[in-house]
């Protein structure tokens, strides 16, 4: 069949993907456990609910303005000024179909063909996607430390002619690593020193930990005018576990928004107005399910912490923030397709490889899921891959025996 160029370079998304197979295995009956989530397992916020019945009761479920509706747009702006410290007028923001779709429409916004994205490494799957959709060309960002924290230098190194635009995802996808203030004021800097388009990805701003503070980007901005290359991305889905709603937002200058809208008019004239009357409810309403959700987390992250540094031969670094840790589990396997395919064989335990964030050797674990997964997870990974396990291991009235070495 002749397909495009474009669609024959793009790949699944990986993690959509595993959903499915969760959902496959569950279906038959399989006791199968996801540790490669990438959702909160919280309810909705009930004010989200509320907004979006009222206006589901009335029957009449419009067309809306394919940069999203002024309640909405007036609660971005309210939650920019609460976090960000800006005021912003209605025409520096859109909303979108997700944190996704703003981005990769401001993506479509800025991009030429051949033109360069820069992102740290591991990088949020979608990234180098989103760039080839754009016929453009992501560029990983390793840190030259071995940390999960890039400098300023190792983002300069890989800045060339042709780079357009920088990605910060912090706290990060898949690493739970949240930057420094220093490095967000330098990388504010740099990108506005050398004319350069900075994309933060905010979607987990608010579900960090240890009394860690939110940062706010503007506050390192020295050109705030229109004329600012800085595009702040943010939504709905994690902070509210709302991620099925698909309601996201950019805040940027007037001319890059006019822009988009341009463009999301011409692919989906914008997100449903339903969904997006239970983002301003989400917004605007009471505030406790997200501290809940972030001290939930928190708490998980600490039992996921304990587990996997009792995990003999596997490395971890403590995440600041998310729901993710990216744990090196190549004294195991160096293929972390094949130990992550392993895995969900043996003991239905499903992790998504580090390969698919650029990364060999490690499987990202998520600590969204309930305490128990989190344990019994561990637990079975550890059966599986510690020569040493007992033959059998039973799960539910299920005996499994280990029949490898
Ligand atoms: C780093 C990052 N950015 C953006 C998104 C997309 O969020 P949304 O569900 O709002 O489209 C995700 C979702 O997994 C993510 O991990």
């Amino acid at each position: 069949m002749s397909l495009s160029q474009i669609a024959k370079t793009i790949n699944a998304s990986p993690t959509l993907a595993l959903n499915e197979r969760a959902a496959i295995l569950r279906e038959k009956g399989d006791p199968v456990i996801h540790l490669g989530g990438g959702e909160p397992k919280s309810k909705a916020p009930m004010d989200a609910i509320v907004s979006a019945a009222s206006l589901l009761n009335s029957a009449e479920v419009r067309y809306a303005p394919a940069d999203g509706i002024p309640a909405l747009k007036k609660a971005i702006i309210r939650y920019t000024e609460e976090f960000y410290h800006r005021l912003v007028a209605p025409q520096n923001v859109i909303a979108s179909g997700g944190a996704k779709q703003a981005i990769m429409v401001a993506l479509q916004a800025i991009l030429n063909p051949q033109e360069e994205v820069l992102y740290p490494s591991p990088y949020w799957v979608s990234y180098p996607e989103m760039a080839k959709l754009c016929g453009a060309i992501g560029v990983p960002c390793l840190p030259e430390d071995g940390t999960f924290y890039p400098t300023i230098q190792d983002i300069e190194q890989r800045v060339g002619s042709y780079t357009k635009a920088v990605i910060i995802n912090s706290p990060n996808n898949p690493t739970g690593a949240m930057y420094s203030e220093q490095f967000i004021a330098d990388i504010v800097d740099f990108c506005e020193k050398r004319d350069l388009y900075l994309i933060m990805d905010d979607i987990y701003h608010r579900l960090i930990f240890d009394n860690r503070k939110t940062i706010s980007c503007y506050d390192f901005a020295k050109n705030l005018s229109e004329n600012s290359k800085l595009i702040v991305i943010n939504g709905v889905s994690k902070q509210y576990a709302m991620t099925g709603f698909r309601i996201g937002w950019a805040i940027a200058n007037k001319k890059i928004i006019e822009a988009m809208t341009n463009i999301q008019g011409h692919q989906t004239s914008g997100p449903s107005v339903l969904l997006q009357k239970a983002a301003v409810g989400a917004i605007n309403g009471i505030q406790s399910s997200v501290e809940a959700l972030r001290v939930t987390l928190e708490n998980n992250r600490n039992v996921m912490m304990d587990y996997l540094n009792s995990f003999e031969g596997v490395h971890v670094t403590k995440p600041d923030g998310t729901f993710y840790c990216f744990a090196d589990f190549s004294n195991y396997n160096k293929s972390s397709q094949k130990l992550s395919e392993f895995l969900i064989n043996k003991v239905l335990v499903l992790t998504v490889p580090g390969v698919e964030f650029g990364m060999e050797g490690y499987l990202r674990l998520s600590f969204c899921g309930t305490i128990k997964d989190i344990t019994e997870g561990i637990e079975r990974m550890k059966w599986a891959l510690d020569p040493n396990s007992p033959n059998e291991l039973y799960i539910g009235d299920r005996k499994l025996v280990r029949d490898w070495s």
